[in-house]
C-alpha cells in the first residue's frame, strides 16, 4: 500500500499517537459539570423538578424569576381543582388554569393537572350532591376538564386523597356513590385523553408498612390485575404538620414501582426545611428508576400553605436555603442517563435498560414477531398499562407465541443473570404461560425464564431472575411467550427483559 517506506513509517507513528490519545481520553472520565438549577440537575438523570404555582402570584417578579429559573414542571396549586374549573354545574371556567398552564409552557415547562375527583375543594353545587346524580356529575366534570386540556398535560391527578389513615375508604360524598367510583374516574379519564398519564395522589402513603400505604398499594395491584387504567402514584410527601421522612421511604417507592406504575413526589414540604429529610427524600427518588420527578409545594417559604413551618427551598427573600443545596447535590450525584451516560464500574453491574423495544405495546405490533404459527394484532380491548396490548390468534401448537428478537450484544458472556417481567392474559382459557429465551449458538438452547397460570379475567405477571448459558458463539436471541399446553389466544403487555 505504501510505496515510500519513510512516509509509511511516519504515517504509522501518527496513527499510533492518535490511537494513544484516544485511549487516554476514553480512560479519563471527564467529569460532567454539576448543574446549577434544580430542573437542570434533575434532567441529567431523566427526571423533572417541579413546583406548585399560584395564578395570583404570577405578577410577582421575584416569584416568577425564581420559578422560571429553577423548575421544569408545574402543578397549578388550586386552579385546576373542581371548584375552580366548574364553579356552576356544567359551566366550565379555565381562566385561572389556563393562566398557569400558559405561564409554564411559555417557560418551557410541563404541567401536572391537579385534580379531577376529590372530596375537598368541590364547588358548592357538588358538595350537596349524592348518588347517581353525583356519579354522573363527576363523570361529566372529568370529561369537561380533560377535553379542555386534551393532549396538553404530562400527568393528571385523577383521584386525590380517597383513603383514611387506617386504610379504609374515606367517607366522602364520592365514596357514597359506590366503591367503584375510583375506577370509574380512571376509566373515564383514559377515554377522555389517552395521551396523559393518569395518577392516584395521596398524603401519608410514604411509610411502606402504614395501613394507608398498604391499602393504596392493594388498590393499584387490583387495578393492574383487572386492567383498570392507572399509570402513576403521587406521594404528596408533606413532611409538615407533624409528619416526617420514614426510614423505609425508598422501599415504599420501590413497592409501588414494582406494580408497574411510575412514582413521583408531588407536593413536597418539610418542617423547617430539614436538610437531612430533604436530602433523604431526594436520594430515595434517585435510587428508584421509576421515580420520575419531585415537585415542591411552592417556591418561597412565604408562598407555602404552611408558611409558619418555613418548609420550602427558598426563604421569603428568595435566598436559597441549606435544604436547596442538599437537594441539588443529591440530584447532581444521580447517575446520568442518555448518550453521555458512562456505566459505573462495579462488581455487581448496574441493571441494563430494557432489551425489548415497544415493550409497552403502545406502538402496535412494531418489533413483535410470531414464533411459529399465528397472527399478531394490536389490541385495545385488553391492556395492562397504556391502552394497547399485543394479541396472538391462530396458534396451532403450545410453543407458538409472541416474540421479539433481542440483540446478541446484550448477552456478552454466558452464565449471566437476566431479569424478566411480562404481563399475560388469556382470551378464554386458563393456560400456564411461559416466558422463554431461544438461544442460537453451536446448538439451540431454550431457557425457561418464568411461568405462571394465567386467566381471562385479569393480568398475571411472569417474573424471575435466571442465569442464561449457552456454548459456542451466540448468534441469535429470541424472547417469546408461549403456553405449556393448548393454543389459547393470549395477550401480552408491559414486557421487560434486562441484565
Ligand atoms: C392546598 C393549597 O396549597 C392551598 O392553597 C389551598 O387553600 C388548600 O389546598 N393536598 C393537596 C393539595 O392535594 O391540593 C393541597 O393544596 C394540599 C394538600
Amino acid at each position: 500500500m505504501f510505496r515510500n517506506t519513510k512516509k509509511s513509517a511516519l504515517f504509522l507513528q501518527f496513527v499510533s499517537l492518535a490511537v494513544f490519545v484516544a485511549l487516554v481520553a476514553s480512560l479519563l472520565s471527564i467529569p460532567v459539570a454539576a448543574a446549577t438549577t434544580l430542573g437542570a440537575a434533575a434532567a441529567q438523570s431523566g427526571r423533572y423538578f417541579g413546583t406548585a404555582i399560584s395564578n395570583g402570584k404570577l405578577g410577582d417578579s421575584a416569584y416568577t424569576t425564581i420559578a422560571a429559573r429553577e423548575f421544569n414542571m408545574v402543578t397549578p396549586e388550586n386552579e385546576m381543582k373542581p371548584d375552580a374549573t366548574e364553579p356552576n354545574q356544567n359551566q366550565f371556567n379555565f381562566t385561572a388554569g389556563d393562566a398557569v398552564y400558559n405561564w409554564a409552557i411559555s417557560h418551557g415547562m410541563k404541567v401536572r393537572g391537579h385534580t379531577l375527583a376529590w372530596h375537598s375543594q368541590q364547588p358548592g353545587w357538588m358538595q350537596s350532591m349524592s348518588g347517581t346524580t353525583l356519579r354522573n356529575a363527576m363523570i361529566n366534570h372529568i370529561n369537561g376538564v380533560m377535553a379542555h386540556y386534551k393532549g396538553k398535560l404530562a400527568y393528571w391527578d385523577v383521584v386525590n386523597e380517597a383513603f383514611n389513615e387506617d386504610g379504609t375508604r374515606r367517607n366522602s360524598n364520592l365514596q357514597g356513590t359506590g366503591n367503584d367510583w375510583i375506577e370509574v374516574a380512571f376509566k373515564t379519564a383514559r377515554a377522555a385523553d389517552p395521551s396523559v398519564k393518569l395518577c392516584y395522589n395521596d398524603y401519608n402513603i410514604e411509610n411502606a408498612t402504614y395501613a394507608k400505604t398498604v391499602a393504596v398499594k392493594n388498590m393499584i395491584q387490583d387495578f393492574k390485575n383487572r386492567g383498570v387504567p392507572i399509570d402513576c402514584v403521587g406521594l404528596q410527601t408533606h413532611f409538615t404538620g407533624g409528619s416526617s421522612l420514614p426510614s423505609n421511604f425508598q422501599t415504599t417507592l420501590q413497592n409501588f414501582a414494582a406494580l408497574g406504575v411510575d412514582v413521583a413526589l408531588t407536593e413536597v414540604d418539610v418542617t423547617q426545611a430539614s436538610t437531612t429529610q430533604y436530602q433523604g427524600l431526594t436520594q430515595a427518588c434517585m435510587n428508584v428508576s421509576r421515580c420520575v420527578g419531585i415537585t415542591v409545594w411552592g417556591v418561597r417559604d412565604s408562598d407555602s400553605w404552611r408558611s409558619s413551618e418555613a418548609p420550602l427551598l427558598f426563604d421569603g427573600s428568595g435566598n436559597k436555603k441549606a435544604a436547596y443545596t442538599s437537594v441539588i447535590n443529591a440530584l447532581n450525584a444521580a447517575p446520568p442517563v442518555g448518550p453521555t451516560a458512562t456505566p459505573a464500574r462495579t462488581n455487581t453491574p448496574a441493571p441494563s435498560s430494557n432489551f425489548l423495544t415497544n415493550a409497552d405495546m403502545e406502538s402496535g405490533t412494531t418489533n413483535w414477531v410470531v414464533n411459529g404459527v399465528g397472527t399478531l394484532s394490536s389490541d385495545t380491548t385488553q391492556f395492562h398499562g397504556g391502552a394497547h396490548s399485543v394479541k396472538i390468534t391462530g396458534r396451532t401448537s403450545a410453543w407458538n407465541g409472541i416474540g421479539q428478537n433481542v440483540a446478541v450484544s446484550n448477552f456478552p458472556t454466558s452464565g449471566q443473570n437476566v431479569t424478566v417481567s411480562v404481563w399475560v392474559r388469556s382470551q378464554t382459557g386458563t393456560p400456564t404461560a411461559i416466558a422463554t429465551l431461544r438461544l442460537t449458538a453451536s446448538t439451540t438452547t431454550y431457557v425457561q425464564l418464568a411461568s405462571a397460570a394465567v386467566n381471562s379475567t385479569g393480568w398475571t405477571q411472569l417474573t424471575a431472575t435466571v442465569p442464561v448459558s449457552w456454548s459456542g458463539t451466540l448468534t441469535g436471541v429470541l424472547f417469546y411467550v408461549e403456553t405449556a399446553a393448548g393454543t389459547d389466544n393470549i395477550y401480552i403487555d408491559d414486557a421487560n427483559l434486562h441484565r
